[in-house]
């Protein structure tokens, strides 16, 4: 299948081209770069021995995008393409409603014009706020706690509404939970700009020198270290999950139900650390300080529906998600700016 890969050259979309072309598919990379090179692309083009395009435009430009459609005769759109920091979100909500969900109306605007049927989009579990209980399936109900995550219910709504508009646009709403790790080549891997907002690449960053120690945010939460548990997705699982996800659509039009992408199983900050620990061959300092706001102690999947709907499991642990993600960073301590 010809796809249109929309946030094509950042941490997701890059891994999730080199599954596709490896799959067999044609995929085409569409992203203005503000988060994320150029040369993810041409990497993962030698990943998966096909030649692999790069647009370079914003999605928000609905004529752009219906002109990527048409010129590459897509037959599928990816939407990676968001603003994912959760602290600046709180501090600049109309940016990331503007790029997020003004992004998303002139998606669904241009593969209307260009009459591409199939959209495949990049939720996240941040729609679950803060959760009654775990693990989490999809019929829990929707309370995000912050812009970023309003953003994401907001496309959630907006997809299913136009899937449910009468037309043939058929849509997978994947909310993912926590994607980390890296290509096991080395070559390709998450290469965030300034301080990163999320544990794994700030583990990464402290391992490789670049960062004195790591924040833990609170060491006094009820579970059995003190830690919050995340469910950690190895990046490759989650490109997998995409390439089956193609194959779900082709079964015809009207809906987007929702799917949990996760391991089911949950790990605490302290875990991720001693695991990188082992990786990387080297200690880690940390230093504990207090709680964030809208933090909750446990969260994980239920991953039932994906299982049975994709006919997909994630399949490596923890320990390659630390190997591979040190495997990028100590192969490039700069990340991609080195070329
Ligand atoms: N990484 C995570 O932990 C996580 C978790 C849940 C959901 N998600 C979602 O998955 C998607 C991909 O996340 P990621 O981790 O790869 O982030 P990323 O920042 O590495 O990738 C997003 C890409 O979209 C591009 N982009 C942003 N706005 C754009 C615009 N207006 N036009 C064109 N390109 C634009 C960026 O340059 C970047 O390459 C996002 O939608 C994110 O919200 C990520």
């Amino acid at each position: 299948m010809r796809v249109l890969v929309l946030g094509g050259a950042g941490f997701l979309g890059s891994h999730t081209l080199v599954a596709l072309a490896e799959a067999g598919h044609a995929p085409v990379a569409l992203d203005n770069l503000v988060n994320a090179s150029a040369r993810a692309v041409e990497r993962a083009a030698g990943l998966g021995g096909r030649a692999i395009p790069l647009v370079v435009a914003d999605v928000r430009d609905a004529a752009a995008l219906e002109r990527a459609l048409r010129e590459h005769r897509a037959e599928a759109v990816i939407h990676f393409a968001a603003l994912k920091a959760v602290a600046r979100s709180v501090r600049e909500p109309l940016e990331y409603f503007d790029n997020n969900v003004g992004g998303t109306v002139a998606v669904l605007r241009a593969m209307q014009q260009a009459g591409v049927e199939r959209l495949v989009f990049s939720s996240s579990a941040t729609v679950y706020g803060v959760p009654a209980r775990v693990p989490i399936a999809e019929d829990a109900p929707r309370g995000a706690v912050n812009p970023y995550g309003h953003t994401k219910h907001a496309c959630e709504l907006l997809i299913e509404d136009a899937c449910a508009a009468g037309g043939r646009l058929a849509a997978l709403l994947l909310r993912y939970f926590n994607p980390v790790g890296a290509h096991p080549s080395g070559r390709l891997g998450e290469d965030p700009r300034g301080t990163p907002d999320n544990l794994m690449p700030f583990v990464s960053q402290v391992a490789v020198g670049r960062r004195p120690w790591l924040p833990v945010f609170g060491a006094d939460w009820p579970t059995p270290d003190g830690t919050c548990v995340r469910d950690y997705l190895h990046v490759m699982d989650l490109a997998e999950a995409h390439v089956a996800a193609l194959g779900a659509l082709e079964g015809g039009g009207g809906r987007a139900p929702a799917l949990n992408l996760g391991t089911g199983r949950g790990h605490s900050v302290r875990e991720v650390v001693a695991e990188f620990e082992r990786a990387a061959g080297r200690p880690i300092p940390t230093r504990v300080e207090g709680r964030r706001a809208g933090d909750v102690a446990v969260l994980y999947a239920d991953c039932g529906r994906a299982a049975q709907v994709l006919g997909w499991r994630a399949r490596r642990d923890l320990r390659a998600m630390c190997a591979d993600a040190w495997r990028f960073q100590r192969e490039n301590p700069s990340g991609y700016a080195a070329g």
